[in-house]
């Protein structure tokens, strides 16, 4: 009797600890933020094969920094508006670690 209340707990623990193992989410690191926002403010122009807008190959050969200063100052700032600072890093690190 005893011995298969220890088994069974032993049982019940490890499936905890493999519901605890498996829900746990990793903290969304900036390039899936930076992808959504991509896909949301960028995708269109910058996915269009215009040739006027730089695809996302030539982007991705800027550093993070170019890119934030693209839509700070840059030609991307009136486009940019409203995205905050975190934003624009996570898009720049999307953009730069594809
Ligand atoms: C309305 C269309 C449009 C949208 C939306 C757009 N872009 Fe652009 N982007 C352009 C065009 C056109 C250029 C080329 C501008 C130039 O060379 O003067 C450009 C250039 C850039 C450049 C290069 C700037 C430079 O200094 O050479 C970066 C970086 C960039 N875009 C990032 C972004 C990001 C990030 C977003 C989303 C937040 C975005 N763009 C949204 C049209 C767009």
């Amino acid at each position: 009797m005893r011995l298969s209340r220890v088994a069974g707990l032993a049982a019940f623990a490890s499936m905890i600890a493999g519901a605890v193992a498996s829900g746990q989410t990793p903290p969304t690191p900036a390039p899936t933020r930076g992808a959504a926002i991509f896909a949301e403010r960028c995708k269109d122009c910058h996915e269009s094969g215009d040739d006027r807008t730089p695809p996302l190959a030539e982007l991705a050969k800027k550093s993070p920094d170019e890119i934030v200063a693209a839509l700070t100052t840059g030609p991307m700032a009136p486009i940019a508006e409203g995205l905050s600072p975190d934003d624009k890093r996570a898009v720049a690190a999307f953009l730069t670690t594809r």
